[in-house]
């Protein structure tokens, strides 16, 4: 979900959707906004942006302070009534709200048994009538949210507005991001930055449970007992036109391209040619350090988690530290074995998944070192973790995730490389080496990219494929699962990962004619195997593609059609074998006519469990 709120002289209502629009990656399936003019007038409704805006063209709202938001539905499905902002029962309080209430039931009985009803199934709908319930009581805005908050459980981020004193916005979070944007005679609030910075670089960053009064002409930030607290200005030094689409069709194809940029912003300045080691930023990971791990976990979810495959696969391979690679709902709920001698590595595109950060948190609690691999600056999962990684991505606005992957895996390299010197496992040498691959990465990605137009093709030819089957082993079956969510989340087609040795025990049973196969064949060692489990599936009637290394060309014998990408050291491969997968899926969801860069029934960032 997504909220944008604005104090100050100008009309709200334009400012609110523009806003809006830059943050309907976070969720989209309906929206709203509030604006107070005398009274609070609101206006909401399902599905895109666009409904919206028309319904506030045709019936505009006036007024210079406001709220709205884009919301993907977590209680109650999508509908006019269920989108935000919510009211209380006499339409004097209006609230947005991203995150969920854990708690909401029992508040709504008890607000029931006072005589409250309720218009929507929503939990946010809740928290406005409970905050309207202390109004009453204690006649102060600001008193009666905090003594709401101190009843609600769960995870929030709203902004609140009143009839009764309209010349404030109040804002605060709890485990879901909220910023303030400070303009001259006006302010802003967001819980994204994109959806301001056409009119403010300068920011307060919100903390856990702090509370921000936002008035026209100033900004006062509170604790929960009221004490002001001094917040110092975050500045942002990117450019709204690096979220903008530079003239390509979509985001997805955008971020697609911009993969050798990213991946020398990644790798550059932390592989200086000039001295022979890995510069980690700030981490400082000794010798020392690293000896005492006895454990490492890789967290993440999504695309994100691919990363700690591929992490796994190195680090034990290499450097012989056990390595456990998990998805971080289920991680948080299976009591794992945590304690001062373990490290986790988080990885994270937006910085809030809130099922990662909650894994990150449970680590922290039990002594682990937590190292952040995110890619939103400033994000939760960035401030909470002891070091971060950035991968310099930028924002990536596409829902499917592209170029951050990428960048994660570079990070992944780096930290890999990293933990392997320090422990003797890589010499000089054989550092130089790596060194050398990195830096040529970016010019074999480019290599990759002009292949675009065969694979379009191939995108066309295999695009009503019904059962598509991606395997591969080692290293590759990490590549095939980013390959099978990739058709999923966007071509909607049914895709399934799995290792190539292991599709005889079972899902062979479900290869047909009209079944394709994806063989990727990165790991020289393993090619022979790998072929014969593609022979299998062939010789029960599946077309097979074939994504394998320049100078393999035996592969033809086996597969109908081969994509090739550039030789590189067997470490780097999975970065490389990913990227026509991503090309691939995008041209099947483009030929098949589906919104590529929002696709159905997903959300950029999932800050709910
Ligand atoms: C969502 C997105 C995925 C993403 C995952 C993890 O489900 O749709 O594309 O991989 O979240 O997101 P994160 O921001 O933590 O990398």
């Amino acid at each position: 979900c997504g909220i944008v709120g604005y104090i100050g002289k100008k009309e709200a209502t334009p400012i609110l959707i523009e806003g809006l629009s830059k943050l309907e990656y976070r969720g989209y399936d309906s929206a709203g906004v509030c604006v107070y003019n005398q009274a609070l007038n609101l206006m909401k409704a399902k599905g895109r942006l666009a409904i919206l805006e028309e319904k506030v063209t045709n019936n505009p709202l006036k007024g210079c302070v406001g709220i709205g938001h884009t919301r993907w539905a977590t209680h109650g499905e999508p509908s006019d009534e269920n989108s935000h902002p919510h009211y209380n029962e006499d339409e004097t309080i209006a609230l947005v709200h991203n995150g969920i209430i854990e708690n909401y039931l029992t508040i709504k009985e008890k607000l029931e048994t006072k005589g409250y009803t309720f218009k929507s199934e929503t939990d946010t709908e809740v928290a406005v009538q409970l905050i309207d319930y202390y109004y009453k009581e204690k006649n102060d805005l600001l008193d009666a949210v905090i003594t709401a908050i101190e009843e609600i459980e769960g995870s929030y981020a709203f902004a609140i507005l009143s009839v009764d004193e309209p010349d404030k916005v109040i804002a605060v979070r709890k485990d879901s991001p909220l910023i303030i944007g400070l303009g001259d005679g006006e302010n802003y609030i967001a819980s994204d930055i994109p959806a301001i910075l056409k009119h403010t670089r300068d920011m307060y960053l919100l903390e856990d449970q702090e509370i921000a009064i936002v008035r026209e002409g100033d900004i006062t930030i509170l604790n929960v007992n009221k004490e002001s607290l001094q917040r110092d200005v975050y500045h942002v030094d990117w450019d709204i036109e690096a979220a903008e689409k530079g003239g390509f069709d979509h985001f997805m194809l955008k971020e697609i391209f911009e993969q050798p940029n990213v991946v020398k912003n990644t790798l550059m300045p932390r592989l200086p040619l000039d001295q022979d080691e890995i510069l980690l930023d700030n981490i400082k990971l000794t010798q020392s350090d690293i000896e005492k791990f006895k454990q490492i976990y890789i967290v993440a979810c999504g695309t994100a988690s691919y990363t700690g495959l591929v992490g796994k696969y190195l680090i034990e391979r290499v450097s012989r530290v056990p390595v456990i690679s998990e998805i971080a709902s289920e991680f948080r709920y299976r009591e794992p074995i945590l304690d001062e001698n373990t490290l986790m590595i988080v990885v994270s595109q937006s910085g809030e998944t809130a099922d990662t950060l909650a894994a990150l948190r449970m680590a922290k609690k039990a002594g682990a070192h937590v190292i952040g691999i995110v890619n939103a600056v400033g994000s939760t999962i960035a401030r909470e973790a002891n070091d971060v990684l950035y991968t310099w991505a930028g924002p990536e606005i596409a829902v499917a995730s592209t170029k951050a992957y990428s960048a994660q895996l570079c990070a992944m390299y780096l930290i890999s490389i990293k933990i392997a010197m320090e422990l003797g496992k890589i010499d000089t040498n054989a550092f130089k080496a790596l060194r050398e691959e990195l830096y040529a990465l970016p010019d074999k990605i480019e290599s990759i990219l002009k292949q675009s137009h065969k694979i379009k093709a191939l995108a066309d030819q295999y695009k009503s494929s019904k059962n598509i089957f991606y395997i591969g082993r080692g290293l590759d079956y990490a590549v095939s699962m980013e390959g099978a969510l990739k058709l999923k989340e966007i071509a909607y087609l049914h895709a399934e990962p799995y290792a190539a040795g292991e599709l005889k025990h079972g899902p062979i049973a479900l290869i047909e004619d009209s079944s394709l196969l994806v063989g990727l064949v990165g790991q020289e060692e393993l090619f022979d195997k790998t072929v014969s489990n593609i022979k299998e599936v062939k010789a029960r009637g599946a077309k097979v593609l074939a994504i394998a290394l320049e100078g393999n060309e035996a592969i033809e014998k086996t597969a109908d059609e081969v994509i090739y990408v550039p030789r590189t050291h067997w470490y780097l491969t999975s970065i490389l074998l990913n990227i026509p997968q991503q090309i691939f899926a995008y041209y099947i969801a483009v030929g098949l006519g589906h919104d590529v860069d929002k696709p159905r029934n997903l959300a950029k960032s999932v800050t709910v469990e």
